[in-house]
């Protein structure tokens, strides 16, 4: 039987208290659990893109419980997380992420100065990528200077921020042109969206798009889809642009079209048939988006989307084990990595099943906001 979102919410929290403290005593950030035990990104340390999810988690709890330990772990990593600065040219779009849900949150919860400072650090680190051309710069290889990539409408989350903070529309305005960009060159008359677009870096033009994380040039990587989905609504809430509202409504449609009967989420729409390839992360971000999108519009059918989400991860894909790290299992890095990254735990995948619940039971803290 389905558990109701606040029992499963605590059950959750609890989980998370009693094998939180493995990670401080390792001295990681966890990445994901693997045979029930954290471990850290096997990619680039602490400058790997999702290391902004576990102090994420943290201060979601730390709303929830109140509970001190959640405050500390939280800024434990965010401490590791700040020091990454130093590692400057590891970092990229990503600075959004990494820093808004740990510094950011930070700042947002307790008012924290020093947290507040590193935030406005980070959004000026995304600020120095954005090329006049029309767009901002996803990756730091010297093969990809004009990509840039659907993932980045969530990373300009950290821009409104700022701005809003310092009275300077110059952050803003850089989200907007970014937004402008992906609007033009991302979304597709059925409602999906692109996941890399290479653009001239001298003119902003296109020039064509790559495959990314999905089945294969063309087709729509779900996790994509959900960043696309809640990254317009996002633009939205700060821009007003109703166009934004729009195209995240269409992505949206185009997501609920593709749930499946259980409730859980391909890791591709346009996989071959038959394929049992499961991205439950995309589930999770499409909750939040679509739950962020009933609030924008009033449109409850939004919310009901977003349960049906929720409902098919709390009963298929929860791990309750008590002494096991993590909560949502079936989770894929990449539709065609078949090692490590393919259903398994990940905390990015975590975050976002918390966040959903937080806002189904009423008590989101509006981390991206
Ligand atoms: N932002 C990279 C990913 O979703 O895997």
């Amino acid at each position: 039987m389905p558990l109701n979102y606040e029992e499963a919410l605590n059950r959750i929290a609890l989980k998370f208290r009693k094998t939180a403290a493995a990670a401080a005593e390792a001295g990681i950030i966890p990445y994901q659990s693997v045979n029930g035990k954290w471990v850290e990104s096997p990619y680039d340390g602490n400058s790997w893109w999702t290391g902004g999810f576990w102090p994420g988690l943290m201060w979601q709890f730390f709303v929830l419980t109140g509970d001190e330990f959640f405050r500390q772990e939280a800024r434990r990593a965010e401490a590791m997380l700040t020091a990454e600065f130093r590692t400057f040219r590891k970092l990229n779009h990503d600075v959004g992420f990494m820093y808004l849900l740990s510094c950011g949150a930070d700042a947002k919860l307790t008012g924290d100065e020093q947290a507040e400072t590193d935030t406005l650090h980070a959004a000026s680190l995304l600020m120095g990528r954005f090329n006049p051309a029309g767009f901002i710069r996803a990756w730091n290889e010297p093969d990809r200077v004009g990509f840039a990539i659907i993932d980045c409408m969530m990373n300009l989350s950290i821009l409104y921020r700022a701005s809003r903070d310092t009275g300077d529309p110059r952050f803003r305005n850089t989200a907007k042109i970014h937004a402008d960009t992906t609007l033009r060159e991302f979304l597709r008359a059925d409602g999906s969206v692109s996941h890399i677009i290479e653009l001239d870096p001298e003119t902003g033009k296109r020039v064509r798009e790559h495959p990314g994380q999905g089945y294969a040039l063309g087709t729509q990587w779900s996790r994509g889809q959900a960043w696309g989905l809640y990254g317009f609504a996002l633009a939205y809430r700060h821009m007003r642009n109703p166009e934004y509202l729009e195209a995240s409504k269409r992505i949206a449609a185009n997501f609920a079209a593709h749930i499946r009967e259980d409730g859980l989420t391909d890791c591709d729409f346009c996989q071959p048939e038959g394929e049992e390839r499961i991205d439950n992360i995309a589930g999770a971000i499409a909750a939040c988006g679509m739950q962020e999108l009933a609030e924008l519009t009033g449109d409850e059918a939004w919310k009901h989307h977003a349960e049906k989400l929720v409902d098919g991860l709390l009963e298929h894909c929860a791990d309750w084990g008590g002494d096991r790290c993590g909560i949502l299992t079936k989770c894929t890095a990449s539709y065609h990595d078949d090692g490590a990254g393919r259903h398994t735990n990940i905390t990015y995948g975590d975050y976002f099943l918390v966040e959903a619940l937080m806002k189904l039971c009423g008590k989101d803290p509006q981390l991206w906001s």
